[in-house]
């Protein structure tokens, strides 16, 4: 590295400081990538391919969703139910909605029976596709 001190004569203070800013940016940069163990997938998460993974599992045949067009009423309206069944469970929203499509039985939205939603997909869905399905379904 080039002395900051040579910089600044040869090309004068704000140069010097130009190039002090740029390294500490790039030696900073090793944040925010996301874990080998998936524990920040959601970091990662692209609500867009969630909206895909969506309709293609068929979710809107039995749910209600504003962002995909979808109105389904087998199960509970998505758009309505998420936020306040979150708070009845007490858990966070993401944690809420991942449990919900993975172990849908552990928490059953009032007015719905167990046994309905498919218990399949936490066997189907990767990691990832299920942090892009929550994601687009937190954020829409
Ligand atoms: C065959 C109909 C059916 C399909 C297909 C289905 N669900 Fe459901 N879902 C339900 C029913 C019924 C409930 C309410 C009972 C419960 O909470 O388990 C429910 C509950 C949920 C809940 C919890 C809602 C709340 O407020 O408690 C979420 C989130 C959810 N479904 C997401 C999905 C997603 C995402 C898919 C597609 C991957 C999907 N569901 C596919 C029927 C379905």
């Amino acid at each position: 590295m080039v002395p900051a001190a040579s910089i600044r004569r040869r090309f004068g203070p704000s140069a010097a400081a130009a190039i002090a800013s740029l390294a500490l940016a790039a030696c900073g940069g090793g944040n925010g990538e996301g874990a080998p163990d998936g524990t920040s997938a959601d970091e990662a998460a692209d609500p867009a391919a969630g909206k895909r993974i969506y309709v293609d599992q068929g979710c809107g045949t039995c749910h209600a969703l504003e962002a995909a067009g979808s109105t389904g009423s087998v199960g509970p309206d998505l758009d309505a139910a998420l936020r306040r069944d979150a708070e009845r469970s007490g858990k966070p929203l993401d944690e809420f909605v991942r449990e919900s499509i993975v172990d849908p039985d552990v928490f059953v939205a009032p007015g719905f029976k167990a046994g309905v939603m498919p218990q399949t997909f936490g066997g189907e869905l990767s990691d990832q596709e299920l942090a892009d399905l929550v994601a687009f379904l937190t954020q829409s």
